[in-house]
C-alpha cells in the first residue's frame, strides 16, 4: 500500500494515547506492531492505517498541515491552540477539568482589584478565561510542575488541568474555579475530508461504538 493511501493518525503518547490505541484495536483498526518498543511510527498494513505517537500538545500540529489525516488530542489542547481543523468526536475518556487554583487558606483570590499573577501551560486558556471576568492578569508561561509556582512565590494562582486532584491535594492547593470540562476528541484534517472523506467517516463510525469505554 503506498503512503497517500494509508490512513495516519496522530495519537497522544501516554496513559490517554495507550487508552485510544486500545478503542482502535478493539475496533478493528489497531496497529498489530508491538507496544513495548521505542518506536514512535507503527503501522497496520491490512487495514492501511498508520499510527504516530506524538507529544499530547504536538497532535494538532500534525493535522491541522496534514501530516495525519486524523488524529486525537485533549479538548484542552484544542482550545489552547485553536488548530483549523475539523473536530468529529468526543470519544468520552480523559476526562478532567481545567481549573484555577490556589494554595489552601489563602485569600489571594478573593482581592479582586489585585493584579493577579497566574502560572499556566495554558496562556490562551487563562487569558480567554479572565477576559471575560474583566480581571487584569500577569501571566507565567511554565512546561510543567504548574503546582510548584504559587508555593514558591512565583505565582498567586494556576491554571491547569485537574484530573484525580491528586497533584493538588499533595501540594496543599484547592481548586477556586472551574473553567472548563475536558475530554479527548477525534480530529480530521480539512483535505483530508475531502480526500479520504469515506476512509475517515467509516473509522468515525466505528470508533463511535466505542466512546466512553
Ligand atoms: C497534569 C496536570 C497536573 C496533573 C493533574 O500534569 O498538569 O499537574 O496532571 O492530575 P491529578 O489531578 O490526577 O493529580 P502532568 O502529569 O501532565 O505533568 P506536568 O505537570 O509535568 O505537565
Amino acid at each position: 500500500m503506498s503512503g497517500s493511501e494509508f490512513l495516519n493518525v496522530s495519537l497522544p503518547k501516554g496513559r490517554l494515547g495507550e487508552t485510544v490505541l486500545n478503542m482502535f484495536c478493539r475496533a478493528g483498526l489497531g496497529a498489530d506492531a508491538e507496544r513495548g518498543d521505542r518506536r514512535l511510527i507503527f503501522e497496520n498494513e491490512d487495514a492501511g492505517i498508520r499510527f504516530f505517537w506524538v507529544k499530547p500538545s504536538d497532535v494538532t500540529v500534525y493535522v491541522e498541515r496534514g501530516a495525519a489525516d486524523i488524529g486525537v488530542a485533549g479538548s484542552d489542547i484544542i482550545d489552547e491552540y485553536s488548530p483549523d481543523v475539523y473536530e468529529l468526536l468526543d470519544l468520552g475518556m480523559g476526562k478532567c477539568r481545567m481549573c484555577v487554583a490556589a494554595p489552601e487558606g489563602g485569600t489571594v483570590n478573593k482581592n479582586l482589584r489585585g493584579r493577579l499573577t497566574v502560572a499556566t501551560k495554558f496562556p490562551e486558556t487563562a487569558v480567554r478565561y479572565y477576559r471575560g471576568l474583566g480581571r487584569d492578569i500577569d501571566i507565567v508561561k511554565l512546561n510543567g510542575s504548574v503546582e510548584i509556582a504559587p508555593l514558591a512565590g512565583l505565582s498567586d494562582v494556576i491554571v491547569d488541568i485537574v484530573e484525580t486532584g491528586t497533584t493538588l491535594r499533595e501540594n496543599g492547593l484547592v481548586v477556586t474555579e472551574t473553567i472548563s470540562a475536558i475530554s479527548a476528541r477525534l480530529i480530521a484534517n480539512k483535505s483530508s475530508m475531502k480526500f479520504k472523506r469515506e476512509r475517515i467517516l467509516a473509522v468515525t463510525e466505528l470508533l463511535r461504538g466505542y466512546c466512553g469505554d
